[in-house]
């Protein structure tokens, strides 16, 4: 019998096995409370320590109660958040201070890893290119297994790049450039394929929208994507509602995913209830499984192991949690991930931007008038109420929404330096800050509006034609 049940627990994932020992756990203090027979109670007792034995020799933790394995903590169960937490989820990022989220915290509530110096001068060492400023400025802050990236890059062997975006409306404002930037930059430094996946489906499932609306937004929001200077020659760009009826490869890791994941899991990991539809509840193997590259047999040759690269916002990591703790189960690499803050909506950073809040972003159809009216008009200002007092006392950079948004869109480092220090010291007056934000803003939104423009149908078309791309595999 232990022999028989020890080799069922092999093929449970972490997760599935920590609600073993949870539930047995249960058991026991149920048997006990109701005097069970003294027997009764020392076979689940016996039970629940062999249970105890298998969790830490597959995840190489005790296991403690309430305390799910490190890989894949569980969030948005309203359970595990505490009072004063952040609350971050693919749906939701809401905090109560002023600077932003606490992402040292969310570092150790995810359990991924911080993006460290060490890890930046590797990723310039391999690379022999001056870090992105968004590496310099923690912007991406976070990873999971980047340094197995690098060993194996730095051997010779390859990966590939997958990020995506849930198209749900034709509006893209200048925070969902953040990934794409980034991903553009990874992709030329590192010179790796990439894809794209458009989440129609999920925007479908989730929002008051036809499929038909779904699909034109994931088109249109291609032209943003395509815009940021993608290699067409490197770049897959896929919208789900196209590309899953025409890949067996995509369809069968969805199903493997779909095997391996409990309903309880999902609703442990994303929240979902019992009135959710069936459409929702099992869209995460669908944004899981282009972590795989038998999902893309053209671009790969069929090969089933290359590992790949997520750069996305932190908030996406439930997916790729879910994801990681599955591949090893399917006999797939667990994807690696680059992970990014939120970018503040403009009245300030206690939560991140929203395409249907119109004042709170600056969208990449915005004039240049409207651009500096909304950041004169509703950036919120770390500056102080008087003249008077803001020469003496200086400003707040920590929580001035103009100050952020130059660190993430002004490239000079000894610029954004001076700026700081004249902002801090008082010598800068918010008004003086926001038109240095204003001028950085209207040539960058200009560019990309012009970058557009060119972007036909048929390169969009181009861009989401299954093909072998620019790699020999
Ligand atoms: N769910 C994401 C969104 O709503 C889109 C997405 C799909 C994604 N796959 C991804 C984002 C991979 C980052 C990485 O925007």
């Amino acid at each position: 019998m232990a022999d028989s049940l020890n080799c069922d627990l092999k093929s449970l994932s972490p997760l599935q096995l920590f609600e073993k020992v949870t539930e047995q756990g249960e058991k026991v203090r149920a048997l006990k409370a109701g005097k069970a027979p003294k027997d009764e109670i020392d076979a689940a007792v016996r039970m629940l320590l062999s249970l105890k034995l298998s969790y830490k020799t597959t995840t190489g933790q005790d296991y403690q109660a309430g305390l799910p394995p490190k890989d894949l903590v569980l969030i948005n169960n309203g359970t595990t958040k505490e009072e004063d937490e952040d609350l971050v989820d693919p749906w939701n990022v809401q905090t109560s201070n002023a600077k932003g989220v606490d992402y040292d915290k969310l570092i150790v509530r995810f359990g991924s890893s911080k993006i460290d110096t060490d890890l930046i001068n590797r990723i310039e060492r391999a690379t022999g290119q001056k870090p992105h400023h968004f590496l310099r400025r923690g912007i991406f802050f976070s990873h999971r297994d980047m340094d197995q990236i690098l060993d194996a890059y730095e051997n010779k062997k390859s990966f590939y790049l997958y990020t995506g975006r849930g198209p749900s409306s034709q509006a893209m404002h200048v925070g969902h450039l953040i990934p794409f930037m980034f991903t553009k930059w990874l992709q030329e430094v590192f010179d790796v394929p990439l894809v794209i996946q458009l989440t129609d489906d999920e925007k479908y499932l989730w929002k008051d929208m036809t499929v038909e609306k779904a699909y034109e937004y994931a088109k249109e929001n291609a032209k943003d994507i395509i815009a940021c200077g993608f290699d067409i020659n490197k770049t897959f760009i896929f919208s789900d509602l196209d590309y899953l009826g025409t890949s067996p490869g995509f369809y069968k890791n969805i199903v493997k995913v779909q095997k391996h994941v409990t309903f309880n899991q999902v609703k442990g990991i994303f929240g979902f209830t019992d009135s959710d539809c069936i459409g929702k509840i099992s869209f995460p193997a669908i944004q899981a499984a282009p972590s795989f590259s038998s999902s893309f047999p053209q671009i790969f040759n069929g090969k089933e192991n290359i590992q790949c690269l997520i750069p996305c916002a932190i908030d996406q990591d439930p997916y790729f949690r879910m994801t990681r703790d599955v591949a090893p189960r399917i006999g797939q690499p667990k994807p690696a991930l680059l992970h990014s803050v939120f970018f503040p909506a403009l009245q300030g950073a206690q939560t991140k931007m929203s395409a249907s809040d119109p004042n709170s972003s600056i969208f990449l159809t915005d004039t240049p008038k409207q651009i500096k009216t909304k950041i004169n008009k509703h950036a919120f200002s770390g500056g102080r109420d008087t003249i008077e007092e803001h020469r003496k006392y200086g400003g707040n950079c920590d929580v001035d929404v103009s100050f952020m948004y130059l660190t993430f869109f002004l490239e000079d480092d000894d610029r954004l330096e001076q700026l700081k220090q004249a902002y801090t010291s008082g010598e800068l007056l918010t008004g003086e800050l926001k038109k240095v934000l204003i001028e950085t803003m209207q040539p960058l939104i200009a560019a990309h509006q012009e970058r557009r423009k060119q972007v036909t149908d048929e390169v969009v078309k181009q861009f989401m034609t299954p093909r072998k791309l620019a790699f020999e595999f």
